[in-house]
């Protein structure tokens, strides 16, 4: 749905250059919600704005449902009408909502439909439509000043979603908002994502969206892509940054007397008795040390920090029943292996 290669983009800002992007390529297939995490300043929102071209990228490609968009000329609202249409397919919701205090809630929605040239009849019955299936039908009438965080970004959903466009971007869309809210609107997109088969590329910084929306995710460091993929094969690759940063179990209070032992249970591990199997054939005193257990989409997905009694060179056999138990086992503080 969304394939982005090679992308670089370069601002000159007072005869400096900055690499914001530095060849970033990304796959988001069709209805996933695909999240991308890094600190300020790494590129997110320049990623997200080569995306629809808001941003012009220095180099690489975007395509969008199999159109290249960085072949289509103009740049920003001088775009040429391809590139117009083509961003008509592409919603976009911003962390300060970007609504006009002028209008109405309604009004907002029908901005984008007086665009396209329906008529005022119509415009009305969409923007109804719209506000109806983000929950806000009953505020149609109220201006932002009116509204909440949480309501005037659902407003921005609708007015997004108002091209019925196949993919959505978010950037930061909930940063602004408290974290109850913040709950909510992130389940309105993941009902949307489902009802309506949306495609969703969203930017955040809060490791708690891509947890409970995400279907894949990437992190983004000094404008590259450093680790990407599903959440659950992340979680299934030893030493995954973005895994440990999800699911995090602090650090290791190692020893020469013991083996420190990292294990994440998923799929069909996640219900079998592993430790007490474990303790029983190996005849081992197994201490848990940390144990965290999180919903990823809809799944469950369980990190457990356990301690074998000497050194890891003396628990090959243990740590390999692990292994063909189907868990993910980390040495914290080893190589990955
Ligand atoms: N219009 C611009 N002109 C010059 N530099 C920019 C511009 N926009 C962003 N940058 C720089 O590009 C880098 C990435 O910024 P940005 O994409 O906003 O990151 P993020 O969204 O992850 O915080 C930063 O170093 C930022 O200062
Ligand atoms: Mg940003």
């Amino acid at each position: 749905m969304i394939t982005i290669s090679d992308l670089t983009k370069v601002y000159r800002a007072r005869g400096r250059d900055v690499t914001a992007l530095d060849g970033v390529s990304l796959h988001v297939e069709p209805g996933e919600v695909h999240g991308v995490i890094g600190r300020s300043g790494a590129g997110k929102s320049t990623l997200i704005r080569c995306v629809n071209q808001l941003e012009r990228p220095t180099s690489g490609t975007v395509t969008v449902e199999g159109r290249d968009l960085t072949a289509l000329a103009g740049k920003g609202n001088r775009a040429g009408r391809p590139l117009r249409r083509a961003r008509g397919g592409i919603g976009m919701i911003f962390q300060h909502f970007n609504l006009l205090s002028s209008r109405t809630a309604q009004g907002n929605v029908e901005l984008p439909l007086e665009i396209q040239g329906l008529g005022r009849r119509e415009r009305a019955r969409k923007a109804l439509e719209l506000l109806d299936l983000v929950g806000l039908a009953d505020r149609a009438r109220a201006h932002p000043a009116q509204l909440s965080g949480g309501q005037k970004q659902r407003v921005g959903i609708a007015r997004a979603l108002a091209g019925d466009p196949k993919v959505l971007l978010s950037d930061e869309a909930t940063s602004a908002l408290d974290p109850e809210t913040t709950g909510s609107v992130l389940r309105l997109l993941r009902d949307l994502n489902r009802q309506l088969g949306l495609t969703v590329l969203l930017i955040t910084h809060e490791m708690d969206v891509v947890k409970t929306v995400c279907d894949s995710a990437s992190l983004m460091e000094d404008g590259r892509l450093t680790e990407s993929g599903r959440v659950d094969d992340l979680l299934a690759t030893p030493g995954s940054r973005l895994a440990h940063a999800l699911f995090p179990l602090g650090a290791a209070d190692r020893g020469p007397d013991r083996t420190v032992v990292d294990l994440t249970f998923h799929g069909e591990a996640a219900g079998a008795p592993v430790i007490s199997r474990l303790a029983r054939v190996h005849g081992l005193d197994v201490s848990i040390v940390g144990a965290t257990v999180e919903t990823v989409g809809t799944r469950q997905i369980g990190r457990m920090r356990i301690e074998l009694p000497g050194p890891a060179e003396k628990n090959a056999a243990p740590l390999a029943f692990l292994r063909d138990q189907g868990l993910t086992v980390e040495l914290p503080g080893e190589e990955p292996r």
